[in-house]
């Protein structure tokens, strides 16, 4: 997809000018895939990542909330079988070294034959058999770096919240069925990441698991997948770019009985962006077992026992982030020039409102002020005055700024009132300055 491609370049350049997303260690040349938020991209993945913590956590009685450590006991990721399990089939090229995954569309041929050729240097037969590289990140605990110190950077949050079942069961006096909703960094060794902050190495989850009555989960598996894909809609991405994506067996993780995943059209194509899963009592049953604890829930009505299953949904804040992102950039031709404009949520966007001054001089300034200095105590909002009003404007359109407030000689000299311009239909309308919180206030919860 050629034009597509341009898109996405366009919008990490918009990303990088802006202050949304930089390279992390950029002036070191950069860290393969991995990222560091700007101080607009901190504040749009902090609105995803509040909107999804209220919905879940907030207006739901049978939600709690848990953050977990990073670091957790090493036996965790092997109950959880992620030390055997969570690996990728990898190739190296024994005559350039690169490495590639074993199922990379451009090997041509098979890995370990004759016949296959390296993607990178074009090398026939010097491709090595498939190999298994397991992707969690290894570090020791403590100062001696032996096997015995060796603990993971978790590659999903959801294991904390297993590991937490009783705890937060107890301490809140929840009865199932109940769910537990984090949001925390993971960490993956991918082999392939790409796609600026699609798939990186270090990266933000939301992560929710519902603790339900076995024979109950398809009921709730149901009820989940259709929850989250509403959320996802009320994010404003356009309905067309969403849909689900059903794994067939054979794409199912090793914990999961039935899963689904909503996906987007990315200039890159449909991808995963949430993942909702039946990972039954899977892992309860193995923590049970490898930690020699009760992990049983006795229902107090009739004293029955059993392993709850699990109903997971689980959300990339970067993937979100950047799906919201490419669904709000448009460009756009008025008056004879392109508009760059992020049409972001009002919700989401990171500067709700901007205030100039027309001009700075008859007054203006110190109006604009004092409306700035009001405004800034209820919500996150932007002062500037240096260059022309049009100029402004787009780079407030480019931030995705909802709203932008000029005073202008009118508002001083004559009737107090300002010019409100709407970044979607650019329509300024008048407004008195001491009604303009109130009317931001309407605007932003509609
Ligand atoms: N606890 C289940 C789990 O981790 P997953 O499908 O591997 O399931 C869930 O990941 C979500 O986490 C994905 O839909 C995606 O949004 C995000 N995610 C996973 N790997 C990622 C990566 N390398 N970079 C960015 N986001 C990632």
């Amino acid at each position: 997809m050629p034009a597509d491609s341009k898109v996405m370049e366009k919008l990490v350049s918009l990303a990088k000018r802006r202050g949304f997303v930089f390279q992390s260690s950029e002036i070191y040349g950069g860290l393969g895939s991995v990222w560091d938020y700007g101080p607009l991209g901190v504040e749009l993945k902090k609105n995803v990542k509040e909107r999804w913590w209220r919905s879940m956590v907030h207006t739901r009685e049978d939600i709690e909330g848990l953050d977990a450590a990073i670091l957790m006991h090493p036996k965790v990721w092997e109950a959880s079988g992620h030390v055997a399990g969570f690996a990728d089939p990898l190739v190296d090229c024994k005559h350039c070294k690169n490495r590639f995954r074993a199922d990379d569309p451009r090997i041509k041929g098979t890995p370990g034959q004759p016949d296959a050729q390296c993607p990178a240097c074009g090398s026939k037969g010097t491709l090595t058999a498939p190999r298994m590289f397991n992707l969690m990140f290894k570090t020791f605990l403590g100062p001696v770096e032996d096997a015995a110190a060796v603990v993971y950077l978790r590659p999903e949050t959801a294991q904390g919240i297993y590991v937490n079942y009783l705890n937060v069961l107890q301490s809140s006096r929840q009865k199932i069925p109940f769910g537990i909703a984090q949001i925390g960094k993971a960490f993956r060794n991918e082999i392939t990441p790409g796609n600026f902050i699609f798939r990186t190495r270090e990266f933000e989850q939301m992560e929710m698991q519902f603790f339900v009555k076995p024979g109950t989960d398809t009921e709730w598996f149901d009820f989940w997948r259709q929850e989250r894909m509403q959320w996802c809609a009320g994010l404003g991405l356009r309905p067309d770019k969403l849909r689900f994506h059903q794994h067939a067996p054979g794409e199912l993780a090793h914990y999961a009985k039935d899963a689904y995943d909503i996906e987007y059209e990315f200039p890159f194509g449909w991808n995963e962006f949430e993942g909702i899963h039946n990972r039954t009592d899977f892992d309860l049953s193995r923590h049970q077992q490898a930690s020699g604890k009760k992990l049983e829930y006795v229902d107090p009505a009739t004293s029955e026992r059993f392993v709850p299953y699990v109903v997971e949904t689980s959300a990339g804040a970067d993937r979100t982030t950047l799906a919201v992102l490419c669904d709000a950039y448009h460009e756009e031709e008025v008056a004879g020039e392109t508009r760059v404009v992020l049409r972001l949520h009002p919700m989401l966007a990171p500067v709700k409102a901007a205030v100039f001054p027309l001009v700075n001089k008859d007054g203006m300034p110190e109006f604009a002020r004092r409306m700035f200095d009001d405004l800034r105590g209820r919500l996150n909002v932007f002062y500037d005055d240096s260059g022309s009003i049009g100029r402004r404007y787009r780079r407030q359109d480019e931030a995705g700024t909802p709203f932008a407030i000029t005073i202008d000689g009118q508002s001083v000299a004559q009737d107090g009132t300002v010019t409100v311009r709407d970044r979607d239909t650019l329509r300024q309308e008048r407004v008195a300055a001491d009604q303009v919180a109130a009317y931001l206030g309407e605007k932003l919860r509609s």
